[in-house]
């Protein structure tokens, strides 16, 4: 077996931190996790069981899951010392890697918190979409070493204990020595960790697909569906082009993290369906039940992530001097409480494309 460089510790145990933390162990790793006392609940009870769309299943049985409350928002006294210095460490765990994986309005918080309880230096993978999280957690925590992180693929709460990966995509991050000696662990996990000199196109690339997340939270369909729907991909399409324009305005070229380059996307979005179902196969095994976490989100009345994404491209073209109007629509839109649900049309019509 792989020997990983030390304990893993998962900050945010909710859907990309079950997947990769327990698929880390799975694979060898000591891996703690720190989520919400129902969540730790549910994985106390009936363990931590990972699916995908191949059918592979891994299931961690109660006894094997290492589980810790949230984090204390002081640092704790060491008794040894009379009280008056720090234990390094989250639950007396001093962590190789923390892998961060709450939202983007989680992150300064969750951030602040490590920086309390973690030696300097500790190496912290933001495993969060938007570009700007890892700066936001840097800020946070100066003291810490956040790396910038990218996860490909999609995950959803299937039922209690029960995470579904739901497709294929890449795992990616900043090039970072802390890094070299997790990947072994990484690829026998069956995500290999891809590293990258500059992470900010991977990060645009990885945002453009994400502007699909508010069409697909706003229609309610399963994400298959909806991508099979030529007025929602119109709707993306815009989403996409705005951001592009604002990107090029900028000089910055988004990485290729679908089947088409990112400047072909809003063509092949508009494709009839039947072509499209050509051109976007790959990118199409997706399972029929699959939808993002930002439906999640509205559908549990939780804030989604939208500032994260279409406020960035919103504020990306204003300091170009663009406007990105539909964006800036869907922002407004997805920061109601209740933002209700649309048909493509519907979606269209507001916008008048
Ligand atoms: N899910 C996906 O398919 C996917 C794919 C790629 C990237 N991502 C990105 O990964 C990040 C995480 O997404 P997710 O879907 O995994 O979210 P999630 O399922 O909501 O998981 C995050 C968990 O962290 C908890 N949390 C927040 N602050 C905490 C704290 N201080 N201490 C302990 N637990 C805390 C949250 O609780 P509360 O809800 O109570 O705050 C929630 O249970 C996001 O940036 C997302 O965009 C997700």
């Amino acid at each position: 077996m792989i020997r990983p460089p030390g304990p893993a510790l998962v900050m945010g145990a909710g859907a990309i931190g079950c997947w990769v933390g327990g698929r880390l162990q799975a694979a060898g790793a000591e891996v703690h996790f720190v989520g919400r006392p129902a969540v730790l609940e549910e994985l106390r009870v009936l363990g931590l069981t990972l699916t995908d769309l191949d059918g592979r299943r891994t299931h961690l049985a109660p006894a094997e899951l290492r589980l810790h409350a949230e984090v204390p928002d002081a640092p704790r006294a060491a008794a040894s010392d009379g009280g008056s210095g720090n234990v390094p460490g989250v639950a007396g765990v001093a962590p190789a890697l923390v892998l961060l994986c709450v939202k983007s309005g989680s992150t300064a918080e969750a951030a602040a918190l490590l920086a309390l309880h973690l030696p300097p230096g500790t190496p912290v993978l933001s495993l969060q979409n938007g570009v700007a999280n890892p700066a936001v957690a840097a800020a946070a925590a100066p003291g810490l070493a956040v790396i910038a992180g990218m996860v490909g693929f999609n995950v959803v709460r299937a039922s209690p204990g029960h995470w579904h990966r739901g497709t294929w995509g890449e795992l990616a991050a900043q090039a970072h020595p802390a890094l070299q000696a997790w990947l072994p662990t990484f690829a026998a996990a069956g995500m290999p960790l891809a590293l990258h000199a500059d992470m900010k196109p991977v990060q645009w690339g990885k945002l453009l697909l994400n502007l699909n997340n508010p069409v697909n939270a706003l229609s309610g369909l399963p994400l298959k569906r909806q991508l099979l729907d030529r007025d929602l991909r119109v709707v993306m399409a815009a989403l996409i082009g705005e951001a592009l324009a604002a990107l090029k305005a900028h000089g910055i070229e988004p990485a290729q993290l679908a089947t088409l380059p990112p400047r072909w996307m809003p063509f092949g979005l508009r494709l009839p369906t039947w072509l499209f179902k050509l051109a976007a196969r790959t990118s199409l095994r997706i399972d029929d039940a699959a939808r993002t976490s930002m439906a999640d989100d509205v559908a549990r009345g939780r804030a989604t992530e939208i500032d994260a994404l279409c406020g960035e491209v919103v504020r990306l073209a204003r300091s170009a001097g663009q406007r990105a109007r539909c964006n800036e629509w869907m922002q407004e839109r997805l920061s109601r409480p209740d933002p209700g649900r649309m048909t493509g049309r519907e979606m269209r019509a507001a916008l008048g494309l």
